[in-house]
Parts: structure tokens; C-alpha cells; sequence
């Protein structure tokens, strides 16, 4: 039995122990907002904070994850995480939505580290999150929003 925390809640899983923490999230407790895109690390949909850090949870065997705290859209609950949301809602930026709480949650965990990017710090940062409907020019607006004010040339 592996446990750990999720979105603040004690939970624990019964999967072998290389079993990829997005499976586990999605098929063992039912939190279907995180995404499988690749499922080797390369595009970012499955993207959750694992001790408040961006990790790929397609990748990160649940074993990994042992008394550590993870956290999903559904608990994103951080100032700047509630700030992205309305600036998502503001900018419009979702298309089919699918790698949507990816991109979130990485673009969270940037802000985490540096609450006012430049254009370039949040281009970088967002570099392996894929988003196969191109949005990616309401994303960089969205969390420029968020970041530093509307209409906010960093
Ligand atoms: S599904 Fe994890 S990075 Fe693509
Ligand atoms: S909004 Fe469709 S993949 Fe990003």
C-alpha cells in the first residue's frame, strides 16, 4: 500500500509500484482533470505538482510519490493558481480544452518560483506543454494576465 496526499486529503493506492501516478489519479480515485497525451514525458497534458513542482505524472511510477503531496486541477487552490483560472476564463483561452490543466498547472508552478516572468521566463517555462489547437498565444496572454496586469508588456 502506497500512501501519500492528494489535493490535501490522505489517500493510498494499491497498484504495483511502477504504476504511472496519472493512472492511479485517474482509474484508482477518479480525478479525471489530469490528461494522458504521450505517456513519455513529451507534451505535458498529465502535468500535476508533486511537493509543489510541475511533474509528469505519466512518468513518475506512484511508488515516487510515497508520503509526499500531490496536487491536481481540482485542488489547485494557490493565489496565483486562482489567478490563472480567471485569466484562462478572461482571455478565452481553452479551444478543444484538453491539454488545458496541464498547461495550468505548469504555468502555476512558474509562478510559484517567479510571480512576475518576462515574456521570455514564461516562453521558456511553458516550452514542453503541447497544445495540438495551437493556443498557445492566449496561454502566454492568459498568464501574463495572471502574472503582471492585463494588457502587461513584461
Ligand atoms: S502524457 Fe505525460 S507528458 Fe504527455
Ligand atoms: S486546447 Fe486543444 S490541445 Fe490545447
Amino acid at each position: 500500500m502506497i500512501e501519500f496526499t492528494l489535493n490535501g486529503e490522505a489517500v493510498s493506492s494499491d497498484s504495483p509500484p511502477d504504476t504511472p501516478l496519472l493512472w492511479v489519479i485517474r482509474d484508482e480515485l477518479k480525478l479525471k482533470g489530469t490528461k494522458f497525451g504521450c505517456g513519455i514525458a513529451m507534451c505535458g497534458a498529465c502535468t500535476v505538482h508533486l511537493d509543489g513542482a510541475a511533474t509528469r505524472s505519466c512518468s513518475t511510477p506512484v511508488a515516487d510519490v510515497a508520503g509526499r503531496a500531490i496536487t491536481t486541477i481540482e485542488g489547485l487552490a494557490t493565489d496565483s493558481g486562482k489567478a490563472l483560472q480567471e485569466a484562462w476564463v478572461e482571455e478565452q483561452v481553452p479551444q478543444c480544452g484538453y491539454c488545458q490543466s496541464g498547461q495550468i498547472m505548469q504555468a502555476d508552478s512558474l509562478l510559484q518560483d517567479n510571480p512576475h516572468p518576462s515574456d521570455e521566463q514564461i516562453t521558456a517555462a511553458m516550452n514542453g506543454n503541447l497544445c495540438r489547437c495551437m493556443a498557445y498565444t492566449r496561454i502566454h496572454k492568459a498568464i501574463n494576465t495572471a502574472a503582471n496586469g492585463k494588457g502587461a508588456k513584461s
